[in-house]
C-alpha cells in the first residue's frame, strides 16, 4: 500500500469515528453526520484503487462514470427520502437504507465470488461468502422489519417446529458456504453459491417473521451490525481497507445499540429474537390484583389548575406522544408553565417510544431547551418532590409492575418514578395496553388522574386553561 493510501485511510477513520462522537448529543448530531458524510466522500474520490497486492490488479479498472452516476442516484434518493419522510416514519426508512446496504456488501461479495478469473485464497473465499450471506440476510430481514413497521403482518408469524425448520436451513447454509470455501477456485460452484444466496435471503425472512412489530427497532439495529460486518468482510475481500474500518464501526456500534435498548428492556436479546413478544395482545381489561379497581378521570380545566398551581412538573412523554405529534404542544404547554414560574422538566426513558432517541428527537424539532431533558436515573432521586407528573401518551416505561410485580413481563425493567409524584396525570385515548400488551398499575393508584383524548387535542384544550387561569 502506498504511503498515501495509508495516510488517507487514516484521515478517513478519524472522520468516521469523530462522525459518530458527535452523534451522541442532539446539539452537534448535524455536525456529525456532515464530518462522517465528508470522510466517505475523500474514500469515494480517493480509495478506489486497489490498495495493497490484489491478484485481479492487471485486470482492475475503474468506471469513473459509473461511480458518479451511482453518487448521484444515492444523493437525490436520500435527499428526497430525509426530506419527504415524516417524523413518525424514521424507524421505517432506517430498515430501507440498512436494508440496501446489506444487499449492495452481498451483491459485491458475490460479483467478486463468480468473477470467471477468480483464482481466489480460502481467506478471501471466506470473506466473500460470509459478506453474501450475512449482506443477504440483513437485506430480506430488513425488508420484512420495514413492512412490519409499516402495519403489514405485525404480529409475530410462528408455527410449531419453525425453529427446527430454520435451524436445518442454516446447517445447509453452513454446509454450502464449507463445500464452496474449498472449491471456490474450480468451476461448477455458481450453481451452488446461488442456492445460498437464496437460503441466506430466505433465512433473513424466517427470521425476522416471528418477532413482534414493535421490537423491530432491536431487529434493526442487530441487522445494522450485521451489515457492517457483511462490508467489512468486503473490505477484506476486495483490499480495501476503509470499507473494513468503516464496517467494523457500524459492526461494533449496532452491536451496543441492540445490547443498550435490551438491557433498557431488561430483556436478553434471546428473547427479543425468539420470544414473540407482543403476540399476547392486552385488552385493557383489568385483571389480576387490578380486578374490580377503577380509575378516576379528570378534565382538562381540573388538571390545568394542578399544573399552573405547581412548583415542580415533570413531563413524561412516551409513544402516544409521537402518535398524536403532539411536541409543539407539549413545548407550548411548557413554556406557559414556566412562565408562571413552575419548574419544568422531561424524564426521558431510554426505550420511551419506538426508537433510540425517539423522544429527543421529537422534542428537539419543537425547540425544548436540552437542559431540560433528564435521564430517568437522574430524575428518579427527584420524583418524590415533584407536584404533577404529566404522562404524555407513554404506558410501559411508567407500569410500576416493573417494579412491583415479580410475574409481570416486564418485572425488572428499569422505569420512570411517575407514581411517586404528589399528583400524576395521564394522557391517553382509553384504558388500552401499551407495547407490552400488559396492565399499567399506574393508572389504578390514589394519585392518579386520567386525562382521555389524542395527546395533542388534549394538549391544546391544557394550554388553553392554563393561559385563562
Ligand atoms: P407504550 O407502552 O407503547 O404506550 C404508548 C401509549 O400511548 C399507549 O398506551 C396508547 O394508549 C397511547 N397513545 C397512542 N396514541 C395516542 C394518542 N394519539 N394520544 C394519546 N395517547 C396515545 O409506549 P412507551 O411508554 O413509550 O413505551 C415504549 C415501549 O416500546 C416499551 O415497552 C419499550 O420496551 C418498547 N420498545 C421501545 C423501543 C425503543 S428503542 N424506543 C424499541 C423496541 C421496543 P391509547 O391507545 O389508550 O391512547
Amino acid at each position: 500500500m502506498s504511503p498515501i493510501n495509508a495516510y488517507i485511510i487514516i484521515g478517513v477513520s478519524a472522520l468516521f469515528i469523530v462522525g459518530i462522537k458527535l452523534l451522541a448529543s442532539p446539539k452537534t448530531a448535524r455536525l456529525g453526520n456532515l464530518v462522517a458524510a465528508g470522510g466517505m466522500l475523500i474514500a469515494f474520490l480517493t480509495l478506489h484503487k486497489p490498495t495493497g497486492d490484489y491478484v485481479w490488479s492487471q485486470t482492475w479498472s475503474i468506471n469513473y462514470t459509473l461511480i458518479a452516476i451511482g453518487i448521484v442516484i444515492g444523493l437525490i434518493i436520500g435527499a428526497i427520502g430525509a426530506y419527504s419522510v415524516k417524523m413518525t416514519s424514521m424507524p421505517q426508512m432506517v430498515a430501507l437504507f440498512n436494508g440496501v446496504g446489506g444487499g449492495a456488501a452481498a451483491l459485491v461479495a458475490s460479483l467478486e465470488f463468480t468473477r470467471p478469473d477468480n483464482q481466489i485464497t480460502t481467506f478471501l473465499a471466506v470473506s466473500m461468502l460470509f459478506a453474501t450471506l450475512i449482506g443477504s440476510l440483513s437485506f430480506s430481514g430488513s425488508i420484512i422489519a420495514f413492512l412490519k413497521l409499516e402495519g403489514k403482518f405485525e404480529k409475530p408469524y410462528t408455527f410449531p417446529g419453525q425453529n427446527i425448520l430454520n435451524g436445518l436451513v442454516l446447517l445447509v447454509i453452513l454446509g454450502l458456504g464449507g463445500w464452496l470455501t474449498f472449491y471456490a477456485s474450480e468451476g461448477g460452484t455458481f450453481t451452488a453459491f446461488i442456492v445460498l444466496f437464496l437460503l441466506a435471503l430466505f433465512f433473513g425472512v424466517a427470521m425476522v417473521m416471528p418477532i413482534g412489530g414493535a421490537d423491530m427497532p432491536v431487529v434493526i439495529s442487530l441487522l445494522n451490525s450485521f451489515t457492517g460486518l457483511a462490508v467489512a468482510a468486503d473490505g477484506f475481500a476486495i483490499n480495501n481497507l476503509a470499507m473494513v474500518v468503516a464496517g467494523t464501526l457500524v459492526g461494533s456500534s449496532g452491536t451496543l445499540l441492540t445490547l443498550l435498548m435490551c438491557k433498557a428492556m431488561n430483556r436478553p436479546v434471546s428473547n427479543v429474537l425468539f420470544g414473540a413478544f407482543g403476540s399476547a395482545g392486552g385488552t385493557g381489561a383489568a385483571g389480576g390484583d387490578l380486578a374490580g379497581k377503577t380509575v378516576k378521570s379528570i378534565q382538562a380545566d381540573e388538571a390545568a389548575l394542578l399544573l399552573a398551581y405547581a412548583q415542580q412538573v415533570v413531563i413524561v412523554p412516551g409513544y402516544g406522544m409521537a402518535v398524536a405529534q403532539a411536541q409543539h404542544q407539549v413545548q407550548e404547554l411548557s413554556e406557559e408553565l414556566a412562565e408562571r414560574g413552575v419548574e419544568v422538566r422531561f424524564a426521558i426513558h431510554p426505550v420511551a417510544g419506538r426508537m433510540p432517541g425517539h423522544m429527543n428527537v421529537l422534542l428537539a424539532e419543537a425547540n425544548v431547551p436540552y437542559d431540560q431533558l433528564c435521564e430517568m436515573e437522574a430524575i428518579n432521586p427527584t420524583m418524590d418532590r415533584v407536584d404533577v407528573c404529566l404522562v404524555i401518551g407513554a404506558n410501559d416505561v411508567v407500569n410500576p409492575a416493573a417494579r412491583e410485580d415479580k410475574g409481570s413481563p416486564i418485572y425488572g425493567m428499569p422505569i420512570i418514578d411517575a407514581d411517586h409524584a404528589k399528583t400524576v396525570i395521564v394522557m391517553k385515548r382509553s384504558m388500552a395496553t401499551g407495547f407490552a400488551g400488559i396492565e399499567n398499575h399506574l393508572f389504578y393508584k390514589d394519585n392518579t388522574r386520567m386525562l382521555f383524548g389524542d395527546a395533542k387535542a388534549s394538549l391544546n384544550a391544557l394550554v388553553a386553561q392554563v393561559k385563562a387561569s
